[in-house]
């Protein structure tokens, strides 16, 4: 395999030593004077709220983003990397929070894209074939298709390819931005595994996560960042959820999930029956009333973000019926879904959420273009104050909304895909993975919108790998397995959580 071999252990216990390191966007402070120490071996966390700089510090460490001021020494040597080759060649990889897969290209060519061998071309197909199996061997990796287009593969095995690419690399430093975001929990338990491997050879990990459960469980040191500066670094197990939480936000949180309401009478305002595509769907059918939040759990796969799309319009079915507030409907598009009042926030923002090159005005904006007047540019008051609104109830924290959405921070970027879909109140928000990528006050203020939403009566129809997160938040829970509906759950949701995960497993 590729590059550094050997590792003497004669290496300084310091790895990575940053002194005062400044990064300026435009008017953006986004680093501000950070002092950073990573010994080596250890997995050392990032944490802060979304936009704190945490990917910006990682970037530079990896030759993605050179910094404007302050000092780095990597093995006790100065060095200002101007791209990502020359950090490789110090055995620093980074996995981007946004994905940097080939998509046409194949799940072999990305992950040994830029390694050694592959760029001498010297080595044979068969030979990284071999290579391929032996790491996936190694670090548990199954399932992958070494053939298949990149772009094809769902996002969760996107991500793997990129920790793939890093581990082919042999890296001695991994900069891992929020490697478990799109994971379900048994690729997390993986993941997990494969850091406690590689920290054991020796390797040092940054890893950033909005999982403060996860940090406290796999790190060894925390920094806890805030507004472009570093608040404090210090060992994992000094910390709990809860000063990491007062540390990020500057104040508590008490309770993270909005009440329920208690009765929902409301009429039913999407009935679906019989929905089945070959191969992906099997005879679904549910309803969600207004006013009420119905969570579609299951594992990756088991066919929930199909069946939103199906609703929705995105993708044909073969048999089934769909019914809006009463009244049959044929959606051959995501257009006659949107004139019947649905709403579809999907789970990648990048490949089909936002248009990154556009401003974040005109991104909220998008949606409801169809329906403004010739020139598609005039926008009522009203509409202006409710991107204000949603802009500020969301959180999102921005230079100028003229800006565009490739400047903001990954969940930062999140809320705007998700603010696009709230300017023309919908009757159905379906929404497929809400918080991804998102810190833990911005994700209670996306909660408490939701409720609100709902409150007002919205019927929002929820997709949620995070447990926590689809039981704390559904009013009610149906539980897909391999292309079914299996199981309902209706009730005190959080009690039971394991009879959530076994009708999954089904
Ligand atoms: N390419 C860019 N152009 C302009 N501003 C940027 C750019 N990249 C980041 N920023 C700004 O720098 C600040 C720090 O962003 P960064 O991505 O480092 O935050 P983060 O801590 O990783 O947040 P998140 O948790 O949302 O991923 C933010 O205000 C962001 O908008
Ligand atoms: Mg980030």
């Amino acid at each position: 395999m590729d590059a550094v071999q050997d590792r003497p252990s004669d290496r300084p216990s310091v790895h990575i030593e940053a002194t005062g390191v400044e990064k300026r966007y435009g008017g953006v402070r986004a680093l501000r004077g950070v002092d950073l120490s990573i010994r080596r071996g250890e997995v050392h966390a990032l944490v802060g709220e979304n936009g704190a700089g945490k990917s910006t510090l990682g970037k530079i460490l990896a030759g993605s983003v050179s910094a404007d001021g302050g000092r780095i020494l990597v093995n006790g040597r100065p060095v200002r990397y101007r791209r990502p080759s020359d950090a490789r060649k110090d055995g620093i990889a980074i996995i981007d929070q946004e994905l940097a897969t080939l998509s046409h290209r194949t799940v072999l060519e990305n992950v040994f894209l830029g390694s050694h061998h592959a760029r001498l071309g010297m080595v044979s197909r068969r030979q990284q074939f071999e290579d391929f199996d032996r790491l996936v061997e190694e670090y548990g990796f199954s399932g992958l298709d070494p053939r298949a287009i990149a772009g094809d593969l769902r996002v969760a095995d996107q991500q793997r390819v990129e920790i793939l690419r890093a581990l082919a690399r042999s890296s001695e430093l991994i900069v891992m931005d929020e490697p478990t975001a799109p994971l379900s929990r048994r690729e997390v338990e993986q993941l997990h595994g494969v850091i406690r491997s590689l920290k054991a050879q020796g390797t040092s990990i940054v890893f950033v996560s909005h999982f403060l459960d996860e940090v406290l469980e796999i790190t060894d040191t925390v920094t806890v960042m805030k507004d472009g500066q570093r608040v404090r670094t210090s060992a994992t197990a000094d910390e709990t959820k809860d000063s990491l939480v007062l540390g990020m936000l500057g104040r508590s949180l008490d309770s993270v999930f909005p009440e329920k309401r208690v009765a929902h009478t409301g009429d039913t305002v999407l009935a679906v029956e019989g929905l089945s595509r070959q191969g992906v769907l099997k005879d679904v059918g549910f309803t969600v009333r207004a006013g009420e939040i119905v969570g579609l759990g299951g594992l990756v796969g088991s066919g929930r973000t199909e069946t939103l799309r199906a609703v929705f319009g995105a993708d044909a079915v073969d048999a089934g019926t769909i019914a809006v507030a009463g009244k049959p409907v044929t959606h051959r598009s995501p257009a006659d879904a949107m004139k019947n009042g649905l709403a579809l926030v999907p789970e990648s923002r990048k490949s089909q959420g936002l248009l990154m090159g556009r401003s974040i005005h005109e991104n909220i904006v998008l949606p409801a273009l169809g329906r403004i007047s010739p020139g598609g540019i005039i926008r009522s008051r009203r509409e202006s104050q409710r991107i204000e609104e949603m802009i500020r109830e969301l959180g999102i924290k921005l230079g100028r909304s003229t800006d565009p959405v490739s400047t903001l921070s990954g969940g930062n970027q999140q809320k705007v895909a998700i603010a696009k879909w709230l300017v023309d109140v919908p009757r159905l928000l379906m929404i497929d993975e809400p918080t991804r990528g998102v810190d833990i006050g911005a994700k209670a203020s996306i909660y408490k919108v939701l409720r609100a939403l709902a409150d007002e009566g919205m019927a929002i129809l929820l997709v949620s790998s995070e447990l926590e997160e689809l039981l704390g938040l559904s009013d009610r829970v149906y539980v897909m397995s391999r292309g079914r509906l299996v199981e309902e759950f209706t009730g005190d949701l959080e009690s039971q959580e394991e009879a959530v995960l076994t009708a999954a497993f089904a």
